[in-house]
């Protein structure tokens, strides 16, 4: 096996690197106020990374999922809630309509989007279907051309900032969820409305909505695949998503070991170094271990898309572990701060926040687990 990087995937991690130091700068000052990250995310499009695996036909970058792990985890190292609206917009909205969409929805949709001209939100979740996804309640009447929608999303990621939205509707009950359709709706379409900001625990300044369709036109043309596609479509850009989060919890938890190495190497107690105390010098350990488990499970799954071979498990894996792990990282982070690990200016206590929000969205801890056992006990 070849662990090396290519001379390509080093120089997108320097700039992913470089990137995530200029968020420094305001993310404590963003978190405290909520406060999207207009600018930031405008230079993450200059840079290319809104669209970074899009083909390069409709204008993305046309780089490989190892790269865009290895930026989600620089990233994610100093601010999730800026690689979050990069995530969405990669894996889920713009990978489900390079895959799935047809030509004119791929000509029409993918060029904003790769260039963050227009931004991605995808919904699925619903106020009584977070986990259970297939128990869809937003319908999707058939009405000839078009479908007519109801019903309310929760918990959207970008949906005030973004304008491309993925839509999962029901639009055959009595199919249960082989009736679900997953639609491209524009959000300016009449008859569409947000419920408040959420004021969140964490990645506090990612915008995150209620969405309100009320009798919502959306052209027959608009739907992604066949009559009754959607949940398969959901599932699929799932797999690729839970990547992304993976990715996105590792650097979370490299960023809270990073800076509880730091402050282990400054701060004294009884004496002498903390680092020098074999209590802290075993966290650290395991704190390193766990890491480079998670990268290994992130970039394998990665790998395994890249070569077009089945990443169900592996993603479900690296997502459940990574998330898991960056909890206990941060967490130990905070300890090995003591006080200065409560107050927000040792960063520590945010990433703790963020990485509690990595075992929720896109399939809880216990959904992976139940994509990897189901997997598991049919081999
Ligand atoms: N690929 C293709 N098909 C799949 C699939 C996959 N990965 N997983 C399931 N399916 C198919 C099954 O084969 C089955 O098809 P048939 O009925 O034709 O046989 C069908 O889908 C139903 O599958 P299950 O019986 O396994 O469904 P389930 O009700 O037991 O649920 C689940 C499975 C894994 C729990 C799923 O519902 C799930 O993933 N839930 C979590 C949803 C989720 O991740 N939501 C996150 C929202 S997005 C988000 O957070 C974005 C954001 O803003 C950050």
């Amino acid at each position: 096996m070849n662990f090396e990087f290519t001379e390509e995937q080093l120089m997108i991690r320097q700039a992913a690197r470089d990137f995530s130091k200029k968020l420094e700068a305001d993310v404590i000052e963003r978190d405290a106020k909520a406060e999207y990250p207009t600018g930031h995310v405008k230079e993450l499009s200059e840079l290319g990374f809104m669209g970074m695996m899009v083909d390069p036909e409709y204008g993305g970058g046309g780089m490989d999922t190892v790269s865009y792990v290895l930026a989600m985890e620089e990233i994610s190292r100093v601010d999730a809630s800026v690689s979050v609206i990069m995530s969405v917009n990669n894996s889920l909205v713009c990978y489900g309509i390079g895959k799935y969409g047809s030509e004119e929805q791929k000509q029409k949709y993918l060029p904003p989007l790769a260039s963050g001209e227009k931004i991605g939100a995808f919904l699925l979740s619903e106020p009584e279907a977070g986990s259970d996804a297939t128990h869809q309640r937003t319908t999707g009447e058939d009405k000839g051309d078009h479908y007519l929608v109801n019903g309310t999303k929760n918990w959207i990621t970008s949906a005030n900032s973004g304008s491309v939205y993925l839509v999962a509707v029901q639009t055959h009950p009595e199919k249960k969820h082989h009736g679900i359709n997953v639609l491209i709706v524009d959000k300016d379409t009449p008859g569409i409305s947000l419920g408040p900001h959420e004021d969140k625990m964490g990645m506090r300044s990612s915008d995150t909505h209620s969405v309100m369709f009320t009798d919502v036109k959306v052209p027959k043309e608009n739907r992604i695949g066949e009559d009754g596609f959607g949940f398969k479509f959901a599932m699929k850009t799932l797999e690729g998503g839970r990547i992304g989060i993976a990715s996105q919890a590792l650097g979370i938890a490299v960023g809270a070991y990073e800076r509880a190495l730091q402050y282990s190497k400054e701060r004294k107690a009884f004496g002498k170094l903390l680092c020098d105390h074999q209590s802290i010098a075993f966290k650290l350990a395991d704190m390193y271990v766990k890491i480079e488990n998670a990268r290994n499970l992130c970039l394998k799954a990665a790998w395994l898309k890249d070569n077009d071979k089945p990443y169900g498990l592996a993603s479900a894996m690296a997502k459940q572990y990574a998330a898991d792990i960056a909890m206990e990282v941060t967490t130990e982070a905070v300890q090995i701060h003591g006080g200065y690990g409560y107050v927000k200016e040792y960063h520590v206590e945010r990433l703790m926040r963020e990485a509690k929000l990595t075992q929720i969205y896109e399939g809880t801890s216990e959904v992976q687990k139940i994509v990897i056992s189901r997997s598991i006990l049919r081999e």
